[in-house]
């Protein structure tokens, strides 16, 4: 039997032990978390802590959402996995289609990052071309094309590609082109000489905060037409979140394909590739033929668990006003957090959208990686370090808002928070220290979850929620000792 272990410490120890790194690969592995309820996850140490992390996007709802659980609670003894067609997965992909201009077809994966390798791969197969595009810094996850020039150290002259990882052949870095994001001048140009051998671009419409130019995205779109390249939108992250129909209802610019993940999934695997019918039939040996055909199979794709939870998270979400409250309560939080940066006299930016953003200690504006990483990443290190310590868990590169949970943080949380804003001068003064990050992105996310209507839940409690978010933000802006101020 396995035994049984109360101390952050000890489970650190068995961790480093077991795991490379001690970790899952994800977080900071000396944050163990014990359970979640609502926005609140409470650590392995009994520490309470305001989740911004929010499973990195998809418990928008938060934890434990009453009607995610009842959904998954009807499903589970009807079973887990067929590796079969089940009705669930259906009505989810019914849903996609009906919210996302591009989507007439679904095929579902497990993870956000096997749906960005497949999307790239339709791109090659619908093609028979071989070169594909993507952009610095730009995230589509793990696989062996798409860990280029991810977060570079020594940026490479455009349009070579930098490996990022150990392990990736020459051949494929060969196989991949990067430009500058929202560079229009830059795109046209390398188009213009290349575009014939293009197979597809790969674009995150929000890379990772910084918002694409609306009509850098208009420009790449007929760019694409013109040369028949195909378009695909990663909106693992954008998809449900900047609109209900996502980035490309949002910019109003359609791809021909785009992937969807964390939010479809309800906090359980789940991805998907959904576009337009006429690519999507190359997942079709039958419409294809063989050649043609890009095979593709997964034990738990559209698994019934998953597609439950994913189901019932965007029926929440479409209920009125939930993305009017959404950008209200990020609106409300970039306005405090960049008058409280002035206010104590640190040069700062708040990049991003009202669903999802940051503050970036740059006196200078940032609309593409190379921009970001001249911002001050030790002040940076330092503020978010601040949240960390006053119980706003967080990482550098990551910290999301959860959504205003009011019913279930009590009376006595509230007064802790506030309360726990003292100590953050403290934390400031002894220069907070960043935990291990896997990418090295300077800042925090914020990811402002809605105010939901929900029957356990009131928007004009939510709000109050953000209010002292932003006072705890503003206070670890004003506690930034003053020899780090400009
Ligand atoms: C833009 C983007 N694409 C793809 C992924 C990969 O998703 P997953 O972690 O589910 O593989 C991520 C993950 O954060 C992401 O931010």
């Amino acid at each position: 039997m396995a035994k049984i272990v109360h101390h952050r410490d000890e489970w650190v120890a068995r961790a480093r032990e077991i795991l490379p790194a001690g970790g899952l690969g994800n977080f900071d592995p000396g944050v163990f978390i014990r359970k979640g309820a609502g926005l609140r996850v409470w650590s392995e140490d009994g520490r309470e802590f305001i989740d911004l992390l929010i499973g990195s996007g998809p418990m928008i709802l938060g934890h434990g959402h009453p009607e995610v659980l009842e959904a998954v609670s009807e499903q589970l003894p009807l079973g887990m996995t067929f590796f079969a067609n089940n009705s669930r997965a259906v009505e989810l992909a019914e849903e996609i289609c009906r919210a996302v201009a591009c989507a007439e077809q679904v095929r579902f994966v497990s993870s956000g990052g096997e749906a960005d390798m497949f999307a790239m791969r339709l791109e090659r197969a619908h093609s028979g071309r071989d070169l594909i595009l993507k952009f610095e810094a730009g995230n589509h996850e793990m696989s062996a094309e798409t860990q280029m020039s991810l977060a570079p150290t020594r940026p490479a002259n455009y349009p070579d590609a930098i490996a990022d990882s150990a392990g990736i052949p020459d051949s494929v870095r060969r196989g991949i082109l990067v430009a500058p994001f929202n560079d229009v001048e830059f795109l046209q140009k390398l188009l213009d000489q290349q575009g014939d051998e293009i197979a597809g671009v790969i674009v995150e419409p929000l890379q990772r905060i910084i918002p694409a130019d609306a009509r850098f995205l208009r420009k790449l779109r007929s760019a694409c037409d013109r040369h028949g390249i195909m378009l695909i939108f990663d909106e693992i992250v954008t998809g449900f979140r900047l609109a209900y129909g996502g980035a490309q209802e949002y910019y109003g610019v359609i791809p021909d394909v785009c992937t969807l993940g964390k939010v479809i999934g309800g906090g359980f695997p789940l991805a998907a590739i959904a576009g337009r019918r006429d690519i999507m039939a190359d997942f079709d040996r039958e419409q294809v033929g063989a050649e043609g055909f890009l095979m593709q199979v997964g034990t738990l794709s559209g698994n019934p668990v998953a597609a439950s939870a994913g189901l019932k998270t965007p029926e929440i979400l479409r209920r009125s006003g939930t993305y009017d409250q959404l950008r209200a309560s990020g609106k409300h939080i970039m306005s405090a957090a960049s008058a409280a940066l002035d206010g104590a006299g640190h040069a700062h930016r708040v990049v991003g959208l009202e669903s999802l953003f940051d503050v970036v200690l740059a006196a200078q504006r940032v609309t593409d990686y190379r921009e970001f990483i001249a911002a001050d990443k030790a002040k940076g290190d330092r503020f978010n370090a601040s949240l960390r310590s006053n119980g706003i868990l967080k990482a550098p590169g990551k910290l999301t808002c959860q959504p205003p949970y009011p019913k279930m943080i009590s009376t006595k949380s509230r007064a802790r928070l506030i309360q726990q804003q003292v100590p953050c001068k403290s934390a400031f003064s002894a220069g907070g220290r960043s935990s291990n990050m896997q990418l090295e992105f300077p800042v925090t996310w914020f990811w402002p979850g809605p105010g939901l209507q929900t029957v356990h839940e009131r928007v004009s409690k939510g709000t109050e929620w953000y209010r002292t978010l932003g006072r705890c933000v503003s206070n670890a802006a004003t506690w930034l000792p003053a020899d780090a101020a400009d």
